[in-house]
């Protein structure tokens, strides 16, 4: 097997995570997880989007949880921008990263970001441009790439088309979202090679939803082809307010675990995420979503 030795994960818990939360987490809650991720040796995470506040209203305290990081140097923060106001908006904040977000499935594109897939694709080429001339890396993210929660299965054809829009436009680094964690190995592997065709390897990560328990499955495949960055989210909080029903993405916790299982490096202390995960967890006042935090828990309750 030819497995990557170092894999990077990107911490999307703070954003991913919170932004389907419909109890109010204030900004003080999220900057101390972002604080205590980055702790735990996270060395990029996703934390927030600058989006309508009246389609995630979760997301509206973005600049505020922006302002209040305690930016750990080695560490890089990335936030979602879907347009130019967004980006606009973005910029005071001083991200290291900005995303965009399309989708492969026409459908999810319409009820996520209310614009066509040519459309957000004409949206985000002036905020690539834009963040490329301000020295900010740009990541894309492809949502749908194996299920839509509208149009049903999704053909790796129509990834590779999003991909090559997201190449022809400049996006430096793409992601490929199973959004409703529907996916299995093999549909996950087919996206990957469908981005493939546009994208070099190093250029692209995994974001794998959770919902029907595949993500950890789905990581092993990508990691065989050699893909080795991953969004993780913490106690696998999350899903997206426009794909009901769908969980969060896998846990970091438990990605982690398997990483350091199989001699694979990640820079993180797994102790220390678990107590993060702890953290946020109690906040929720839910039990976490990692297998993995709920058996360290409770051996740690037993000893
Ligand atoms: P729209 O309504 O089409 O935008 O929304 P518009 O340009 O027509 O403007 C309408 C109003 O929105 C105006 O305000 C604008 O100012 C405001 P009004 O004049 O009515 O008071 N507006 C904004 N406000 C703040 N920030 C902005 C912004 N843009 C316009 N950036 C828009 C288009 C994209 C803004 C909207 O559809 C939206 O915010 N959608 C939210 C999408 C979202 O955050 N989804 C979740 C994240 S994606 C995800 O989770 C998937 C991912 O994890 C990968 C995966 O798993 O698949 C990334
Ligand atoms: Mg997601």
């Amino acid at each position: 097997m030819n497995l990557p030795s170092r894999v990077k994960l990107v911490e999307v818990g703070p954003r991913d995570g919170l932004q389907n939360e419909k109890q109010a987490v204030p900004a003080a809650v999220k900057i101390e997880l972002v604080q205590r991720l980055q702790a735990a040796g996270l060395k990029e995470i996703e934390v927030t989007s600058f989006v309508s506040p009246k389609w995630v209203p979760q997301m509206a305290d973005n600049a505020e949880v922006m302002a209040g990081i305690a930016r750990a140097s080695g560490v890089r923060y990335s936030v979602l921008t879907p347009n130019l106001q967004g980006f606009e908006a973005a910029l005071n904040s001083k991200p290291d990263e900005i995303v965009v977000f399309g989708a492969a499935s026409e459908a999810f594109s319409r009820k996520n970001i209310n614009c066509s897939i040519a459309e957000s694709i004409e949206r985000f080429a002036p905020v690539v441009q834009a963040a490329r001339a301000a020295g900010i890396y740009v990541r894309g993210a492809m949502s749908c790439t194996v299920g839509c929660p509208y149009e049903g299965e999704v053909a790796p054809e129509r990834v590779g088309y999003l991909a090559g829009l997201m190449k022809g436009i400049g996006v430096q680094h793409v992601g490929v979202a199973d959004t409703i964690g529907v996916g299995t190995p093999i549909k996950v592997q087919r996206a990957i090679e469908a981005t493939l065709k546009h994208y070099d390897i190093n250029d692209v990560s995994g974001h794998f939803h959770d919902t029907y328990g595949q993500a950890l499955a789905n990581t092993l495949i990508s990691l065989q082809m050699g893909v080795w960055q991953f969004d993780t989210s913490i106690a696998g909080l999350g899903g997206c307010p426009y794909a009901k029903g769908a969980t969060g993405n896998v846990a970091s916790e438990d990605v982690v675990y398997l990483l350091h299982g199989m001699g694979i490096e990640t820079g993180i202390d797994l102790d220390q995420l678990i107590d993060a995960g702890a953290f946020i967890s109690d906040f929720l006042q839910r039990k976490s979503g990692s297998r993995v935090a709920t058996a360290m828990l409770n051996k740690r309750n037993a000893g």
